[in-house]
């Protein structure tokens, strides 16, 4: 009976040992156990082999981790939801994201995001645009790593401004002229597209009006937004449309990409666009190669032209169960060589001031050196955890005026009204 007790515990011993040796998979002897983190961003334009490469260029060099790349549509308004319901819901399905500029505020203030000052002490944050900076900036803390910058830019066929004698347009009614002008001429060809649409691409469109006429949505605590600047900023987008005829229709259902693809195909003079469009137009198999040019915006006779500045950053989700090597990714992919691999090849603009000399990258894209003081220069839209909920009350309404279902006077008291609404709720 005694033997017999001894021989089933030790059967049921060496069952235990083999079925633990069974769960926890360990790996051949030599290699460590890897680690998976999810890296989730925005569907990248034209070829995403590029981020690809650059991902695994990261496991190669960090072999105990590996990185799930997954995408999510362009749309920053779509990606926003994706990530309020998620992370509102706690989850740790992803552990770095791309963040918009205009989502930092939120998302810190919601305790989502991991804190990444060491990852930025202050005397490194002086290396990236101050834009960028700020925007990644909730309390004096850093929130997420500025990963690259956008901001609104002027694309306009050289060829045709050289052939009737134009230089690039400083002012919005020279770029009116000019377009009248080389449409009559040239039929089939649109004068100017942009973004128009009822999304966050029509808010930064709007607000390069508004800033280059001097005007502002909100100063010091103070909705502004109905002023006369804007109200004439406003008139001027719908009058392109319908009185001076320079713009398509189409516009007021346009957002980014379809506007890139039509300008591609050779169909328009000028286009209003983020600077990622340009290496698509510079590829082999583009029609314009070769005939495009990039510009600062126009502005109002005597204003200063006005960018709005965009662009995404890298953060940690508060609710990751490997921040530190989320970390790790998050310091190699707004890297130096990083940035340059992704400007050379996406057209993603670096945030890193210095990548400005880089000889390689200036030879290679000599317009980008030009577009520095745009970057530095480009504004913010309101720096505030409330932008969302104000750009979603802008929205409807510019988009109102657009398709003339408002005039800018009383669409712009409609959204003066809500916006200090929320600002009132909200303290
Ligand atoms: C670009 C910009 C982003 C902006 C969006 C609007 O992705 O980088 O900041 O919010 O366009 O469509």
């Amino acid at each position: 009976m005694h033997q017999i007790t001894i021989i089933i515990m030790l059967h049921l011993l060496l069952c235990s040992v083999l079925v633990f040796q069974g769960c926890t998979q360990e790996p051949p002897p030599g290699e460590k156990q890897k680690i998976t983190i999810v890296f989730k961003h925005g569907k990248v334009f034209g070829d995403p082999e590029p981020v690809k490469r650059l991902i695994e260029e990261f496991e190669e060099q960090n072999p105990d981790i590996r990185v799930k790349d997954e995408t999510l549509p362009a749309a920053t308004d779509e990606q926003h939801q994706f990530y309020a319901i998620n992370l509102e819901g706690k989850s740790s399905d992803f552990d770095v994201f791309g963040i918009d500029v205009i989502w930092v505020q939120e998302f810190a203030r919601a305790g989502w995001l991991r804190d990444l000052s060491h990852i930025l002490p202050q005397e490194r944050r002086e290396d990236f645009f101050q834009g960028p900076i700020e925007s990644a900036t909730y309390q004096n803390r850093i929130y997420a790593i500025p990963w690259y910058i956008d901001a609104g830019v002027l694309y306009y066929r050289k060829d045709l401004l050289e052939k009737y004698g134009f230089s690039p347009p400083k002012s919005w009614y020279e770029l009116v002229r000019i377009a009248s002008e080389i449409t009559r001429k040239e039929p089939g060809l649109y004068g100017f597209i942009w973004q128009g649409k009822q999304y966050e691409g029509l808010v930064c469109d709007v607000l390069e009006y508004i800033w280059s006429n001097d005007g502002d949505i909100i100063i010091d605590d103070r909705v502004v937004i109905d002023s006369p600047e804007n109200q004439q900023a406003l008139t001027l987008m719908r009058d392109l449309i319908y009185r001076y005829r320079v713009t398509p229709e189409f516009v007021t259902t346009a957002v980014e990409d379809s506007t890139r693809h039509i300008f591609s195909r050779g169909r328009a003079v000028f286009m209003r666009n983020w600077p990622y469009a340009w290496n698509l137009f510079e590829r082999d198999d583009s029609p314009i190669k070769g005939k495009v040019g990039v510009s600062a915006l126009p502005g109002f006779p005597g204003h200063r032209s006005a960018s709005t500045l965009g662009g995404w950053q890298l953060g940690v989700n508060k609710y990751s169960k490997h921040p530190k090597e989320a970390e790790r990714f998050i310091s190699f992919f707004t890297s130096y060589e990083a940035q340059k691999t992704l400007s050379l090849t996406v057209g993603y603009r670096p945030t890193l001031r210095k990548l400005y000399d880089d000889e390689d990258l200036i030879r290679a894209q000599p317009f980008i050196a030009s577009l520095y003081e745009v970057f530095e220069r480009a504004r913010p839209r309101p720096v505030t955890p409330f932008y969302m909920m104000i750009s979603q009350v802008m929205q409807p309404e510019f988009s109102a005026v657009l398709s003339r279902i408002k005039e800018p006077e009383e669409a712009l008291k409609t959204a003066r009204k809500q916006i200090e609404f929320i600002l009132s709720v909200e303290d």
